[in-house]
């Protein structure tokens, strides 16, 4: 079996970069934009630093603030009709994965007829969605390079995965000024998403040499940046690097996909709103411990980005990095249980139903059936 390794996006780095999207407006050629994203980030300032410094000459824009956490199919839709009636030729998404997802979904509702949900799958839609340029707020998602966006259908209560191969935002700006001070009931679980990112694309079977390569570099980083980062939000070298990291992990399981950690992180989203980096914090050492044995080689190496030294036996450093792991959610205060997170019992069998649909499940080291998905919720579950 083929597997790939693709980019698509141009990321600029650096402080103050998001000056760029006018420069990068007039290269593409594009006048109008569509803004999407939430009405918190607007309130607290962090759209109005966006958009103070995108130069009227180049780029007129209307704001769309309508996302909420675990985007919905009606948002989207709302956001596409909005774009085409108004002329929108681009859209900037300013925000976490919450608006980033939305607004790549928007770029296909603007182009294509009808509903967003007639587009679930990959390469599913007809005319190319309108190009993107994503301003990623926190440190996790990675959604400003990847290829698919995660929605919502809230009447079903389940989760899908638009897809296209053109879909990856045209530019990501990784402006570290609009990190910096993070709340820290942001900041922990976007970084947990992204480190869950990186330790599931390294060993995924989907994962190649430039994956691996990504994937090792952006958990190493995020060891390194997130005890300072916990410690005070505005530290900009700790803030830079966990941007950085999380860009890193996207660019890894952008093609590499994940494993079983996402494919049962998803469903607690849609069932219990449980935040999107809190499920994956949570699920991370138990997903470790169900692959110990086909992925200790891959964990054995990811080992050494938490400062294992490594023995002579790659199970026991796979362990040891399950343990660092576990200690690592800890020492950031992540809860050991789902219970804690207001996860039922109840709802178990059908959310192991829902996640033996994600893609991510053919993805994990590790084969899996339903009954060791709700076997492994219950034990997170306690
Ligand atoms: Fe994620």
């Amino acid at each position: 079996m083929a597997i790939k390794f693709a980019l698509r996006t141009r990321v600029m780095m650096g402080s103050g970069c998001r000056t760029g999207i006018s420069t990068e407006a007039r290269a593409l050629g594009v006048r109008k934009a569509l803004v999407v994203t939430d009405k918190a980030l607007v309130n607290c300032g962090l759209v109005g630093r966006v958009l103070e410094k995108i130069e009227p000459s180049a780029l007129t824009y209307i704001l769309f603030d309508e996302v909420t956490p675990d985007p919905t199919l009606n948002t989207v839709d709302r956001g596409g009709e909005l774009a085409r009636q108004a002329g929108c030729d681009v859209i900037v998404a300013v925000g976490g994965g919450s608006p980033i997802d939305a607004a790549k979904a928007i770029s296909i509702a603007a182009t294509n007829p009808g509903s967003c949900a007639a587009y679930e799958g990959i390469n599913k839609y007809g005319n190319p969605p309108l190009p993107v340029f994503a301003v990623p707020t926190t440190v996790g998602t990675g959604s400003e390079v990847t290829f698919g966006a995660v929605l919502t259908n809230a009447g079903t209560n389940s989760k899908f995965i638009v897809y296209g191969d053109d879909l990856a935002p045209v530019v990501a700006f990784l402006d570290p000024e609009l990190a910096v001070g993070l709340p820290r009931s942001v900041l922990v679980p976007t970084l947990m998403d992204a480190l869950t990112h990186a330790l599931e694309s390294y060993v995924s079977r989907g994962s190649t040499p430039q994956s691996r390569a990504l994937a090792w570099f952006a958990a190493q980083t995020i060891v390194r940046h997130a005890p300072t980062a916990y410690a005070d939000t505005k530290n900009l070298d700790a803030m830079t690097g966990l941007l950085y990291a999380a860009n890193m992990a996207g660019a890894a399981f952008a093609s590499s996909r994940l494993g079983i950690v996402h494919a049962m992180a998803l469903p607690l989203g849609a069932y219990f709103h449980v935040p999107h980096g809190m499920a994956n914090a949570v699920l991370l050492p138990y997903g470790l411990e169900y692959n110990l044995n086909d992925a200790k080689d891959g964990y054995a190496e990811m080992a050494r980005a938490f400062g294992i030294a490594g023995s002579a036996k790659a199970k026991d450093d796979a362990l040891a990095l399950r343990d660092a792991v576990a200690r690592f959610a800890r020492s950031l205060d992540v809860p050991a249980h789902l219970s804690e997170l207001g996860v039922k019992e109840d709802q178990i069998e059908a959310m192991a139903a829902d996640a033996m649909k994600s893609s991510h499940i053919a993805a994990n080291p590790r084969a899996i059936v339903q009954a060791d998905v709700a076997a492994l919720y219950r034990k997170a579950l306690k």
